[in-house]
């Protein structure tokens, strides 16, 4: 993944503060037109669902790569206790006084505490880190019986051109078997979320493409000195932006996702 994704959290505050969403994660699509307000309905419906899935008994939840909290909120609507945690400092306020979360700033590979969870979920965060590390922390803070339940992108095939996935299935399943969790379920919600990405496309063409071309005119509109000091001085800034940019053009691309990704919602169970 791009660099500015550990410095910046470009995407999350540009999700956040211009789209105006509550929501990270895609959106479950019924059908509906292609607007921003239909993605922040599908948002909901991705969370209902994603609610049902959790298995009856399960009483506590520890929330790994939690966003902006809207999963961890419908969790904590349902009674179950929510430990959320994320790296991102500035996300602590959108936890700040909820009841039933406690809420945490770590990255998952680095998560610790005596406690074990009856369920960990992992909606769009398991691309973030190592799978190994992922899973033996999941060994180790799952109570024998509990769950893991995954919701997010895995790999096609083994070869796959979309950035940033790092398994398939089939090895996800493999890794998780040799620490002791079993499937339980495993749904292909591809189809249903295809649209948000479909969305994103058109967002990039209405607005980013016009919005870059005043940007290019005006720079070229410059004396060659001025673009050449700006340059010296902001290259790497425009680099990390220009990349930026180039990854979010292929992530909206959806020939190359129906192509390339599965988008999946596994459930295990610890032996
Ligand atoms: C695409 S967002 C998904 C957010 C949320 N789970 C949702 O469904 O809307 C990915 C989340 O993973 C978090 N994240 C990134 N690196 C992480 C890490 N090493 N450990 C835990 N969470 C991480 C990000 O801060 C962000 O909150």
């Amino acid at each position: 993944m791009p660099e500015f994704r550990d410095k910046h959290d470009l995407d999350i505050r540009f999700c956040v503060e211009v789209l105006k969403l509550q929501s990270l994660h895609y959106g479950w699509w019924t059908g509906e037109e292609l607007t921003l307000d239909n993605l922040r309905k599908a948002q909901v419906r991705y969370t209902e669902k994603l609610v049902r899935l959790i298995p009856s008994g399960v009483k506590d939840i520890l929330d790994v790569g939690c966003g902006v909290g809207d999963n961890a909120i419908a969790l904590a609507k349902k009674g179950y206790h929510v430990t959320s945690i994320s790296p991102e400092k500035s996300h602590a306020r959108f936890f700040a006084g909820l009841q039933n979360v406690r809420h945490q700033v770590a990255r998952f590979e680095e998560f610790s505490t005596a406690e074990k969870f009856g369920l960990i979920l992992m909606s769009e965060s398991n691309n973030y880190f190592d799978p190994d590390i992922g899973l033996d922390q999941c060994d180790r803070l799952l109570r024998p019986g509990g769950y893991l339940l995954i919701s997010g992108m895995f790999k096609a095939k083994d070869v796959c051109a979309y950035a940033g996935i790092r398994e398939t299935e089939g090895s996800y399943v493999q890794k998780a078997a040799a620490r002791g969790l079993v499937p339980q379920k495993s749904l292909d919600i591809t189809r249903e979320v295809l649209p948000s990405v479909q969305l994103g496309r058109k967002l990039y063409e209405e607005y980013a493409v016009p919005a870059l071309a005043i940007g290019k005119e005006f720079v070229s509109g410059m004396s060659p000195l001025k673009r050449a000091l700006m340059w010296l001085l902001f290259s790497r800034q425009v680099r990390l932006y220009l990349d930026t940019a180039q990854y979010y053009v292929e992530r909206a691309d959806a020939q190359l996702f129906t192509e390339n990704v599965r988008y999946l919602q596994l459930l295990f169970r610890k032996a």
